[in-house]
């Protein structure tokens, strides 16, 4: 069973039934201003912050069926000779005198249709159906750097004959204060004010809470002539609100109320009489809903997008950022489904991560104080830096705002109020307000950034930490050179009895919060790498002292692992505050976790055969067919020493479930031992677009990954949550696009060194780097995963698989021959 197709030419999703499992979403717009909109239609709209500045009401939790946040109603009048057509045959439409009413969207009406298509597409999502003889296409999108959702509505009359509609969009408003929506209703309903406006020939709803009045309104407003409007949503729905949004009684009188409601629960629904379409007749309707200081601060752009020329030019816009953005690399493998997630799909969920972090989903609420993620973002920065390098070195200057004079740094913050937050920490008293990891994910975020782009002055620039005084001014601002390198010596000293970094409240693992004194294998791995990676650039920079000062840290932790952390078959994962290994052998409850493996390679930890001994443990105890499983055995009840992780049943979420992000981290492992058969397997094994044509068991949406797929100790082995906001994003596409397909930026060049599956023959990719278009072939006579035999760069025969950057040329031509 599947529920749609790719459309790869069109770069969309196209979703043919709207029975989907779970509601699939797309996302519209930015943070500064745009949400999601799911299949139906349905959309939560913010800006700048889904906590503090929620625009519609979205419910994620009420059934699939359920009205959220938007909709659109086109009702037919139901004339006597015709009362017997399908469009009358509901007994509570009104019967004779009355409307057929339904909404081109399916939800919330539920009704019978011919045809219906949802196109997922890069930052528009557009919605064609056909329903009692007419075709209705509506194209949802956020202009570039507008603050405003336009709907395009184009209405066609396909029956044969004339037919009278009525348009009416209609959406409901939450407080700005998402969550107090929820928590109070007294005060929320008595601010919520609304009022009617004509501008010009058109009619503005303005929306607000009263002490938001002179600074933050909400609009909608549309391009056609409005004969009538409701902003009660009480009396939309009508009979007390006993009638529903499958079937609202207002709809049945010929004019909505025109109240402009002082109070209560709040929507805006504009009805538009379209007058009578002749068959092949098609009307057009562009409804705005934004967000300004005043009404006259939103007019230029109302004015702007009444205009459908405009409308159209906007979309041409963001066509135009998505060509130039998916154009820095195009890949050609023998495999379909890698080529479509690689080309299009991948790219769009890491640039998508790098604009919510983990804030905003349809699982992700935007409630509360979780906002934007250290961790999280600063890995999202590495899925996005070819693309858009400059918006990412800004969001990594921001990330670094938050590190702590000390090298540590905070967990998350808020992006209105820029407030920062020790994340759950805060909630056990007893356990440490830090994360042994946070601080040093940006030092892979800055040392990428200048393998992409060469912009070696960035070390130089300023930032500052996150102290401040007591008028708000930063107590100290010093280089991201010395961010760095405080980052690295907090870990080099925060360390407990076997020198190893003590967890604080957790590392990448939120869940696993021992008690204080814990030591994490995870945050010594991490720091490994990120020691590796900037040894490598103070050697590019020919800074030898330095380099070898930190070549003696990396050896310094390196020897403690290997001494303390090797298990007889694999690596362990944490010691407890007593000394006790977690991720052992002698544990009865997560003997093996899959970070202690994948980041021992990673980290240049482990010798040869221990990496290959972990890496092939991790094959046996931790495989499944549709993912690596974090850990096994799961858990088995709630157990205060372990903290989060025993909160869920074995096989779900860190429990021993497939959490998808660590699998790519297992993916580049495989590729650093040379063995591109695993690494191709366990990227195809969770590549969703390959899950098409079995998404009934899968569930979430087939275009991009999701957080976690239940695993094989769990009933329902196979099911997938959170799609995404999710780390996976950006791991997935550095795994498929720099480590399997092994194009990636170093300092001086691009370095092609492949590791790939060797039933293939090879492949093609087309890189963007630094202002040079390469064109690449890699062949595979011999049928190896890795080892270049041959490079030739325009002809000429290169030195080894670094192609080094050229000024000179525009385009070159790279041809690899592995053997
Ligand atoms: C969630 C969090 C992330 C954490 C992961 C594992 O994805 O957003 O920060 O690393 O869970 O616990």
């Amino acid at each position: 069973m599947n529920y749609g197709y790719f459309d790869d030419p069109n770069r969309e999703y196209v979703i043919t039934d709207p029975h989907t499992p779970t509601k699939w979403i797309n996302y519209i717009g930015t943070l500064q201003f745009g949400g999601f909109v799911d299949h139906t239609g349905g959309a939560l709209i913010c800006k700048n912050d889904p906590t503090f500045n929620r625009i519609t009401k979205y419910i994620q939790q009420m059934p699939a069926s359920d009205f959220k946040g938007e909709t659109l109603y086109l009702r037919i009048r139901n004339r006597a000779p015709e009362k017997h057509r399908d469009y009358s045959e509901r007994s509570d439409s009104g019967g004779e005198a009355g409307y057929k009413v339904f909404s081109p969207f399916f939800v919330p009406t539920l009704d019978h249709y011919d045809k219906y298509e949802c196109r997922v597409g890069l930052n528009y999502t557009r919605i064609l159906s056909e329903f009692h003889g007419i075709r209705t296409e509506v194209t949802i999108f956020v202009p570039t750097n507008a603050s405003v959702e336009v709907r395009d509505i184009k209405i066609t009359n396909l029956s044969g004959v004339p037919l009278e509609v009525d348009a009416i969009p209609v959406l409901e408003y939450t407080h700005p204060d998402a969550l107090k929506q929820f928590t109070n209703a007294d005060w929320i309903p008595q601010t919520m004010t609304s009022k009617a406006v004509k501008n010009g020939d058109c009619m503005v709803l303005i929306q607000y809470p009263f002490m938001n009045r002179d600074t933050q309104v909400n609009y909608f407003t549309s391009n056609l002539p409005v004969a009538s409007f409701e902003t009660d949503r009480k009396k939309f729905l009508g009979r007390n609100e006993y009638g529903t949004w499958a079937n609202p009684a207002s709809l049945q009188n010929a004019e909505l109320s025109n109240t402009e409601a002082m109070r209560g629960d709040k929507l805006a629904a504009l009805m538009h009489h379209l007058g009578t379409l002749q068959p092949g007749e098609t009307k057009r309707l562009v409804t705005q809903l934004g967000q300004e200081a005043n009404l006259e601060a939103a007019k230029p752009s109302i004015e702007t997008y009444r205009d459908p020329k405009s409308v159209e030019d906007a979309l041409v816009e963001i066509k135009s950022f998505w060509d130039k953005y998916l154009s820095t690399l195009q890949v050609e493998t023998p495999d379909a489904a890698m080529n479509a997630i690689l080309n299009i799909h991948n790219p769009h969920q890491c640039f998508i991560t790098r604009q919510w972090s983990r804030y905003l989903s349809y699982y992700q609420l935007g409630l509360g104080a979780r906002g934007i993620g250290i961790r999280d973002s600063s890995q999202d920065i590495l899925g996005v830096l070819a693309n858009i390098p400059d918006n990412a070195k800004g969001f990594l200057k921001t990330l670094l705002s938050f590190q702590k004079q000390n090298g540590s740094a905070l967990h998350a913050f808020n992006p209105l109020t820029l407030e920062g937050s020790v994340g759950d920490a805060i909630e056990r008293e007893d356990r440490p307000h830090y994360y042994s990891d946070d601080h040093l994910w940006s030092i892979l975020g800055v040392t990428a950034y200048i393998k992409e782009t060469g912009d070696v002055a960035f070390l130089e620039e300023t930032v500052p930490f996150y102290e401040k005084d007591k008028q708000g001014s930063p107590l100290q601002t010093d280089s991201v050179l010395e961010h760095v390198k405080r980052a690295l010596a907090f870990t080099r000293t925060d360390i407990g009895q076997h020198g190893l970094p003590l967890l604080g409240f957790a590392d990448w693992n939120d869940t696993i919060n021992l008690a204080t004194g814990a030591e994490s294998l995870f945050s010594a791995h991490l720091y490994g790498r990120a020691l590796n990676e900037f040894i490598a650039l103070l050697d590019y920079l020919d800074r030898k002292e330095a380099a070898d000062e930190w070549r003696k840290a990396h050896a310094e932790m390196k020897a403690r692992v290997e001494e303390h952390a090797w298990d007889g078959e694999w690596y362990v994962m944490y010691f407890d505050h007593d000394g006790t290994p977690v991720g052992s052998h002698k544990n009865q409850y997560g003997k093996i976790h899959l970070n202690g493996q994948s980041w021992s390679v990673l980290s240049g930890f482990a010798s040869p055969e221990r990496a290959r001994q972990a890496m092939d443990s991790v094959y046996q105890h931790l495989d499944t067919k549709y993912g690596i499983k974090l850990s096994t055995p799961g858990y088995n009840g709630f157990d205060p020493r372990y903290g989060g992780i025993t909160t869920y049943p074995p096989g779900a979420k860190e429990n021993c479930g497939i959490f998808l992000h660590p699998n790519p981290w297992a993916m580049i492992a495989e590729t650093l031992l040379g063995n591109g058969d695993r690494a191709y397997e366990y990227y195809s094994q969770i590549n969703p677009a390959g899950r098409n044509d079995m998404i009934d068991l899968y569930e979430s949406e087939p275009y991009v990954y999701p957080q976690n797929i239940l695993a094989d100790e769990h009933p329902q082995f196979g099911l997938a949550r959170n799609s995404w906001l999710s780390g996976t994003a950006s791991w997935m596409y550095q795994a498929g696009t720099q480590w399997i397909l092994g194009i990636r930026a170093e300092y001086d060049g691009l370095r092609v060194d492949p590791c790939i599956p060797s039933k293939w023959n090879g492949f093609r990719a087309t890189r963007k780097y630094r202002g040079v278009t390469y064109l690449i072939t890699v062949n595979n006579p011999k049928h190896v995963c890795k080892g270049v035999e041959k490079v030739t760069v325009n002809g000429g025969q290169a030195e080894g698989s670094l192609i080094r950057a050229d000024k000179g040329a525009s385009l070159v031509q790279v041809k690899v021959t592995l053997g």
